[in-house]
């Protein structure tokens, strides 16, 4: 069996304490399943910046070119919010999802029976969607941009573009998964006043045309923010650019009780990327206080979707939620375990599985 190469990229803030708890996951997946893996390490984000000058250096693009999944931590923190904007840590991460070609963001938000109370949301139970966020266009990358001087100040740009076949190719997974779920899409968008959010409406409708089986309703993001809050369980698959997929994703951690315990896993390129969906916490980083659950989630992620191994994902989501079945909670959750802590408890599981 060839071995399948890991890059581990911790970070910044929590990011190390979130993955190295992911990692213990991952090899003792490895050493009772015999997965052959090789884990490699690497630097990005601020924590690259201080030692190698840039969020995303040459070594690590060129450990990221030969291996088969990446999984990161977070980026970005205070430390750094006064360095140019081309070196901050966000830039790294950016460029190494345009760098592996990655356009498809799997975000899956799932309200776990033992979490209900967690969420703010007074009856919540049922919420079991995915968001598929566009990952490589869109805002994030136009061009142009900037902050530039005009008669009377300074005025910032950017650009939304979108290619029919940017739209198409993420859409086109959007359907495929709704087919393997149940069966409904919901695109959201804002048609109604941008032009490019037009095009994505009727390209969304025109791949649907592929898909008879697949429900697809529209929604202008507006209303699709106010549906989740409102009726959550409503959605199976959400499909949305890469603006309005960073800002619903974080409202789907929200329903879920907590952003630290949504994975995510970036797709259609050469190698996948998993990381946390939520960021580097820098204010209760080194204190054994995150919750390293989301990391170890994007670890199982990674062992479905780079490994192709559905059986040691499902072993490893099985174990987390072993360990909230019996009530073991993190300091976030209201509960009294640390990081180490909570990595224990999904092994001690995962090993008597
Ligand atoms: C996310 C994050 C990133 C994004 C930041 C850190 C650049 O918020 O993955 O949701 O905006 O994509
Ligand atoms: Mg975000």
């Amino acid at each position: 069996m060839t071995r399948k190469v890991l890059l581990l990229l911790p970070g910044d803030g929590i990011g190390p304490e979130v993955v190295a708890q992911a990692e213990r996951v991952l090899l003792a997946v490895d050493a009772t399943q015999g997965s052959g893996l090789q884990l490699l390490r690497g630097r990005v984000g601020g924590a690259a910046l201080d030692v190698d000058g840039c969020p995303l250096p040459m070594q690590t693009l060129e450990a990221v070119r030969g291996c088969d999944a990446v999984l990161l931590g977070a980026v970005g923190g205070p430390a750094w919010a006064d360095v140019p904007r081309e070196l901050r840590p966000e830039q790294g991460l950016l460029a190494l999802r345009r760098e592996l070609g990655l356009y498809i963001n799997l975000r899956p938000a799932f309200l776990y029976p033992e979490l209900v109370e967690c969420s703010p949301l007074r009856d919540a139970a049922g919420l079991d969607l995915v968001l598929v966020r566009e990952l490589a266009g869109g805002l994030y990358y136009g061009e142009p941009r900037g902050i530039r001087t005009v008669a009377g100040g300074r005025e910032g740009y950017n650009t939304l573009r979108y290619h029919e076949r940017e739209i198409e190719r993420v859409a086109e997974y959007a359907f495929a998964l709704a087919r393997q779920r149940r069966g409904r899409l919901c695109s959201v968008d804002k048609a109604n006043v941008l032009e490019t959010m037009e095009l994505w409406r009727e390209v969304c409708g025109r791949v649907g045309l592929r898909y008879p089986d697949v429900a697809l309703e529209h929604l202008y993001v507006d209303n699709a923010a106010m549906q989740m809050v409102l009726d959550p369980r409503r959605f199976d698959v959400m499909l949305a650019d890469n603006l309005f997929g960073d800002v619903l994703s974080d409202l789907a951690g929200a329903l879920c009780g907590s952003i630290g315990l949504l994975p995510s896993a970036s797709l259609g390129g050469q190698a996948g990327l998993y990381e946390p969906v939520h960021g580097s916490a820098p204010d209760i980083a080194g204190q054994d206080r995150a919750n390293p659950l989301a990391c170890i989630l994007s670890a199982a992620l990674l062992l479905r979707h780079s490994l192709g191994n559905e059986t040691l994902a499902l072993q490893v989501e099985a174990a987390v939620q072993g360990v909230l079945r019996d009530g073991l909670l993190p300091v976030e959750l209201g509960g009294n375990l640390g990081t180490a802590a909570m990595g224990d408890a999904v092994l001690e599981r995962l090993c008597a599985g």
